[in-house]
C-alpha cells in the first residue's frame, strides 16, 4: 500500500456519533474503529475514558508523511464538493468553508494524538480483509466511509472477506454509509447482506441521525 493511493480524510467524534447511532452503553465497550485513518473518534473517545483501537494501512506512515498527504488531497477534495453542492444536505455543516473547518479540527485532535496512541496500540497499521485480532476481540466493530461507498474500487469479494473479518473480530458490526462516491446504494450491499445471513448472523439496517452526503442516512448492523 503506498501513501498516494491513500485518501486520508477524518471525521470528528461527534460524526461518528451520529453515523452509528453510539448511545453512552456503546461508548463503554471496547470498540474497534476500521479505516479510521485521521479521524478524531479515537482521540475523542480516548479522551473521554473509552477503550478503541483503530487499524488502517495508512498508521505505517508517520505525523509527516500524513499530514503531507493530506495537504495533497485536500485541495482535490474541497473542490469536488465546490463542484457539486447539490450532493450534500447544508445544515450541521453551513458550507464549504466550515467543511474545512470542521475536518481540518478533527485532524488536527488527530494529529495531536498520532504518536502516543501508537505507542499505546490504539492505531494499528493492519488492512481489511484481514486484521490482526483474535476472534471477538471487541465488543462493536465500526467502519465509516471505506466499505460501499469506494465500491468502485474494492471488488465484491473483498467486500464479503472484509465484512466476514469484522464479525470474526467483533460481537457487532456497523458500517456506514451505504452509498457509493456518487450517492447511489451500492449494488454490493445485497450480496453482502445475503452471504452474512447464510452464516446465521443477523443482519439489519437503521436510520441513523447523521446527515452529510444526500441518501446516506442508514448504516447496516451485523452481529
Ligand atoms: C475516506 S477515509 C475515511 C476515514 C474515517 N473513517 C472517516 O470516516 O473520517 C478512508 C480510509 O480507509 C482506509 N483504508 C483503505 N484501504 C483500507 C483497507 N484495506 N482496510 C482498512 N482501511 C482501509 C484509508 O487508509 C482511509 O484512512
Amino acid at each position: 500500500m503506498k501513501l498516494k493511493d491513500i485518501v486520508p480524510w477524518g471525521r470528528s467524534f461527534e460524526e461518528y456519533r451520529d453515523m452509528f447511532l453510539l448511545t453512552g452503553a456503546d461508548l463503554q465497550k471496547t470498540i474497534l474503529g476500521c479505516g479510521d485513518g485521521p479521524a478524531s473518534f479515537n482521540a475523542g473517545l480516548t479522551k473521554s475514558g473509552g477503550k478503541v483501537v483503530s487499524a488502517d494501512p495508512v498508521y505505517r506512515f508517520t505525523t509527516d508523511e500524513i499530514r503531507s498527504r493530506v495537504r495533497d488531497v485536500y485541495p482535490e477534495i474541497m473542490s469536488e464538493v465546490s463542484k457539486n453542492p447539490d450532493e450534500y444536505v447544508w445544515d450541521s455543516i453551513r458550507d464549504v468553508r466550515h467543511l474545512g473547518q470542521v475536518r481540518t479540527e478533527a485532524m488536527e485532535l488527530f494529529f495531536d494524538d498520532y504518536e502516543q496512541g501508537k505507542k499505546a496500540g490504539r492505531y494499528i497499521d493492519a488492512s481489511l480483509p484481514e486484521l490482526p485480532f483474535e476472534d471477538k476481540i471487541f465488543h462493536l466493530a465500526l467502519c465509516s466511509h471505506y466499505l460501499f461507498l469506494y465500491s468502485e474500487h474494492v471488488s465484491l469479494e473483498q467486500h464479503i472477506l472484509s465484512m466476514k473479518e469484522l464479525c470474526r473480530v467483533a460481537n457487532e458490526v456497523r458500517v456506514y454509509p451505504l452509498v457509493t462516491l456518487d450517492g447511489k446504494r451500492s449494488e454490493y450491499i445485497n450480496p453482502v447482506v445475503s452471504e452474512l445471513r447464510n452464516d446465521g448472523l443477523d443482519v439489519s439496517f437503521q436510520k441513523v441521525r447523521y446527515r452529510f452526503q444526500k441518501g446516506a442516512d442508514e448504516m447496516v448492523v451485523a452481529k
